[in-house]
């Protein structure tokens, strides 16, 4: 890129790029432990009767992958390409931004580790044992200094507004935590938590949804504030709304968390607050959806042939489809019906996969050719193909996973004219089951569109070379 009255200083995009490519190596392998424990439901024996490959252990070896290691990977990238691009200035601190990315290399490896060895503190999200919590904080702090300090010496005075996304994520994640995760140590990868009871229960719940809001939400909205304006060539459709979405986001957020406790030991009037609160998260969850939708507002005929478009705008038509299920599901009613049913597993999946897992998807594929300096990737015709098989995927997920959390509901709870339960237990397992082979046909799908994307970038990586972007001194490109 030729720019007048250019800066000797140039963009730090290596880190990116490693982030980048992690982002689908990551991809890959927490959905290929997805599709196997998706297996192991339907067939048990898959887990070969060794203890590393049983399900209780491949579980959350999937949701760290995911989340932590997929999601994070591409929050970091397009966090430190955004913050740059958006603050005109490198990245600050070069070698704790290099940290950041081999610290988090080295926590995803300990987990790939220590999980299948069975090491876990037994709380959902937060399995990781007290070492490597050590090693996230360290590498969350290092995180934060390059983030803030990158936008503390920015050469444009506003702060654009994907940058409060990201800066409330970063900020959030870190005190969510530090706080549930406190703990005493009993000895190398063995604590106990220092809350109990009840309490321990709401910590770990408020850090629960809170993960939802600010690790699968506020990020990926930062994304969303970045490269649907930037793919679309539009600038966000109200950027008033934008600020207004923020606060109201960030403020609700954090007293929906009861919602995961309906009808337990936690006080009946904190579950009606949980409740409250995320009927209201509808509003600006919704009004964050209709902003970013609404920024293709004359250009919609963009869709038909852009299909890193399409990821974008799909993932928030998914957004708005589990933020509007999530509130229902918050209805204690409903809640009774849906609670220890494959309907929140559905409901999981539909922003997991059709919001993060899609989101994150168009913009590398907007980033990865320009951080190896092509004008496009490899194969658009690729990109193309991995929209549908995914999109496929999804809905075959998601179906299924809905009907068999509805069926299970109300198996449960029928009941005889002489008061005895209609079904047993195991029958409500074997209506299940071919909704299991459903959903793992389903993320068989969504899985081969991950490896298309992996083919792609390799493909583009190697075509490419690593570029590096000066800085323009001339007027603002956010
Ligand atoms: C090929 C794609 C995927 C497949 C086949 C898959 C499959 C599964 C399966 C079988 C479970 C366990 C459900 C149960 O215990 O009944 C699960 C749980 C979960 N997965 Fe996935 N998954 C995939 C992708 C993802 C992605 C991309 C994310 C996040 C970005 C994700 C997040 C989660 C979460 C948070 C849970 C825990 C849900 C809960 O506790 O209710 N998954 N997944
Ligand atoms: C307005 C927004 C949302 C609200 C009010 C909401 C509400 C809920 C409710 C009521 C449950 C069921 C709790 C239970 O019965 O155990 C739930 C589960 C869950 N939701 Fe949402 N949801 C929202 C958006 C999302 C989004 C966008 C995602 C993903 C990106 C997500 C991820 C999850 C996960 C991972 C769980 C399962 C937690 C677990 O039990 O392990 N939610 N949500």
């Amino acid at each position: 890129m030729a720019f007048p009255n250019q800066q000797a200083t140039v963009y730090n995009d290596t880190v990116v790029r490693q982030f980048a490519i992690m982002t689908v190596v990551w991809g890959v392998v927490g959905m290929l432990v997805g599709v196997i424990i998706a297996a192991q439901l339907a067939w048990p024996e898959l887990n070969l009767g060794i203890p590393w490959l049983s399900y209780g252990r491949l579980r959350p070896l999937h949701t760290n992958a995911v989340i932590f290691a997929f999601g994070g990977c591409g929050l970091f990238a397009s966090a430190y390409y955004v913050v740059q691009r958006t603050c005109q200035v490198r990245l600050f601190g070069d070698k704790l931004a290099a940290f950041t990315f081999w610290g988090w290399q080295l926590v995803i490896l300990a987990a790939a580790v220590s999980l299948p060895l069975g090491y876990t503190q037994g709380k959902e999200y937060a399995e990781l044992e007290w070492p490597i919590d050590i090693l996230i904080t360290l590498v969350w702090v290092s995180f934060a200094v390059v983030f803030f300090g990158t936008v503390g010496t920015r050469k444009v005075k506003h702060i654009y507004v994907a940058n409060w996304f990201f800066g409330a994520f970063i900020l959030a994640v870190a005190i969510l935590h530090l706080v549930n995760s406190a703990a005493i140590p009993a000895g190398f990868m063995k604590s106990y938590s220092a809350y109990a009871g009840v309490q321990d229960a709401m910590v770990q719940w408020w850090y629960g949804h809170n993960a939802v809001g600010f690790f699968l939400t506020a990020g990926f909205l930062g994304m969303m504030y970045y490269f649907i304006p930037k793919q679309a060539g539009r600038p966000v459709y109200s950027y008033r709304l934008s600020i207004v979405h923020f606060w109201a986001l960030i403020f609700t957020y954090m007293w929906a968390g009861p919602h995961h406790l309906h009808y337990t030991a936690l006080p009946d009037w904190t579950q009606s607050v949980g409740m409250v609160f995320s009927l209201i998260l509808l509003a600006p969850s919704w009004g964050g959806m209709i902003n970013g939708i609404m920024t293709l507002s004359g250009a919609w005929h963009k869709l038909r042939d852009d299909p890193i478009l399409r990821f974008l705008i799909v993932s928030l038509s998914f957004y708005g489809m589990s933020t509007f299920e999530g509130p229902m599901m918050s209805i204690k009613t409903v809640n009774a019906l849906s609670h220890y049913t494959d309907w929140t597993v559905g409901h999981v999946h539909s922003g997991a996969l059709g919001w993060v897992g899609l989101v994150t998807m168009g913009s590398m594929y907007y980033l990865i050719p320009r951080l190896f300096g092509q004008k496009q990737m490899f194969s658009v015709k690729a990109i193309e193909l991995h929209f549908w098989v995914a999109t496929i995927g999804i809905v075959i997920y998601i179906a299924a996973m809905w009907i068999a959390g509805v069926m299970q509901g109300l198996m449960w709870r029928a009941i005889n004219p002489d008061g005895t339960l209609t079904y047993t237990f195991v029958e409500s397992v074997k209506a299940t089951y071919p909704f299991y082979v459903l959903r793992l046909l389903g993320g068989l799908l969504y899985l081969s569109g991950m490896l298309i994307m992996l083919w792609n970038t390799l493909k583009t990586a190697t075509a490419g070379r690593a570029t590096t972007v000066t800085i323009p001194t001339v007027a603002a490109h956010a």
